[in-house]
């Protein structure tokens, strides 16, 4: 008698589309042209996962001192990136990094700026929640005062929801929170239109021409930021390829040498490859528009800037090395090799820029602070 009533509880909890997540499909929000996303096999989409991530993800108790939330640093309206040059963690301390939009990153090969082996969302998001170099939201040493910030009836009924029991516990945290953050998939911009529902008059002939100029063998840009993602940093369920999508742009070449600032060495600190100094993972440029300012220490203000920097073939390309030589940075690509835009070319190059804006994304209720 009692086993049928559970077994009737939970038909009818898959009935109502909160039962267990591995029977029902989840339906992602993604037109039928582009690929789907992986998923680990022990956390499987559900939308009672996401709705638990998106309160989750918004909520300031999250944070030891309750000062600060994943949208703190990660901004609906900048395309969950944020306006500073560096982002500053809940106790003050300052990240060496800027913060990077979350964008499709469902997709990512990789996580962070610079990380070869990074390449679970659940992994990662331990860096915010329990890092103590830097701090962030600072959870380490507070574990139970935070876990019990949760036990409210209103977030029980959701981990019930979520998970098909109550119980709390930062393992299921994590998981509600990397749902949500796979759900920010954004592909509604105006080159979407044209490229993919084929409405030609969803970019301007400024921005077909500046859209033909990123796709160029002059410029390059396609060649690190291509693909359906405009990165080369993509896996789905279609690819088997592994390529590793890190390069040195010739943002610093502080000795003559080819060195980055101590501070920020890229993916030479992992590797300890010298090949690798100055590396960083091209960023999708979906929604590039909003999440200035650029680059892992937001070192550029503008788009402008950015175009600059690669016109110049690097900006810190030649640098007088001890014998007050002029030399090259050794460890750039040889994709950033530099090239001559009109101030036309140039404001067609940024116009499809600005094209690749996903107006829906960074409004979307589903996707924006609930306790508002
Ligand atoms: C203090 C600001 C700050 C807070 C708070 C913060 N992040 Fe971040 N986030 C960053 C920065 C900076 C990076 C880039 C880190 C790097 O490259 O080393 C980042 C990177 C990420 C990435 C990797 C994205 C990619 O494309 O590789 C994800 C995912 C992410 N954050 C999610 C979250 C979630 C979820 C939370 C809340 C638990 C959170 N972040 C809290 C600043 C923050
Ligand atoms: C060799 C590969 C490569 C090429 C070619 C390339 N990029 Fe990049 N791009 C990168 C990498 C790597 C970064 C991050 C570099 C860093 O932070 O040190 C980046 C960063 C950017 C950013 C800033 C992203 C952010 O979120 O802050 C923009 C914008 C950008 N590139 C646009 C372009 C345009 C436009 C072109 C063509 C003119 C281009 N890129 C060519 C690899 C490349």
């Amino acid at each position: 008698m009692k086993l049928l009533n559970i077994f009737s509880v939970l038909i009818i909890l898959s009935l109502l589309g909160c039962g267990p997540n591995e029977k029902i499909a989840y339906k992602w929000p993604i037109p039928k042209d582009y690929p789907k996303p992986q998923v680990p096999k022990d956390n499987p989409m559900s939308e009672a996962k996401i709705e638990l991530g998106r309160f989750l993800f918004y909520d300031k108790n999250l944070s030891a001192n309750q000062t600060q939330n994943c949208a703190t640093c990660h901004q609906q309206e900048k395309a969950f990136s944020e306006p500073l040059t560096v982002s500053i963690g809940s106790t003050g301390q300052s990240h060496r990094r800027n913060s990077l939009a979350l964008v499709n990153i469902a997709y990512n090969k990789t996580l962070t700026w610079a990380h070869p082996s990074l390449d679970s969302i659940e992994r990662q998001l331990l860096l915010p929640m329990f890092g103590e170099n830097p701090v962030e939201m600072g959870i380490t040493g507070y574990e139970d005062e935070v876990l019990s910030r949760f036990n409210t009836d209103k977030y029980k009924v959701m981990f019930e929801a979520a998970f098909n029991d109550n119980d709390i516990n930062f393992d299921k945290i994590n998981k509600a929170l990397a749902s949500f953050v796979r759900r920010l998939i954004s592909f509604n911009s105006p080159f979407d239109r044209y490229a993919y529902q084929l409405q030609d008059n969803a970019l301007s002939a400024s921005q077909v021409r500046g859209m033909d100029l990123f796709f160029s063998e002059r410029l390059e840009c396609h060649h690190c930021h291509g693909g359906f993602n405009f990165t080369q940093s993509t896996t789905h369920e279609k690819q088997l390829l592994d390529r590793r999508p890190f390069h040195n742009t010739g943002l610093y070449n502080i000795d003559g040498k080819g060195s980055y600032p101590l501070t920020d060495i890229g993916l030479n600190e992992i590797t300890l490859e010298q090949r690798d100094m100055g590396a960083f993972r091209a960023p999708t440029l979906r929604n590039i528009a909003l999440t200035a300012p650029y680059m892992h220490d937001g070192s550029i203000q503008t788009l402008d800037g950015v175009v600059a920097h690669y016109a110049a073939g690097g900006r810190a390309t030649k640098q007088l090395d001890i014998n007050s030589e002029f030399k090259e940075n050794m460890y750039k690509s040889p994709f950033v090799k530099g090239f001559e835009l009109t101030d036309k070319e140039k404001s067609d190059l940024i116009a499809f820029l600005n094209a690749l804006t996903d107006e829906s994304f960074v409004s979307d209720p589903k996707l924006s602070n609930p306790f508002n």
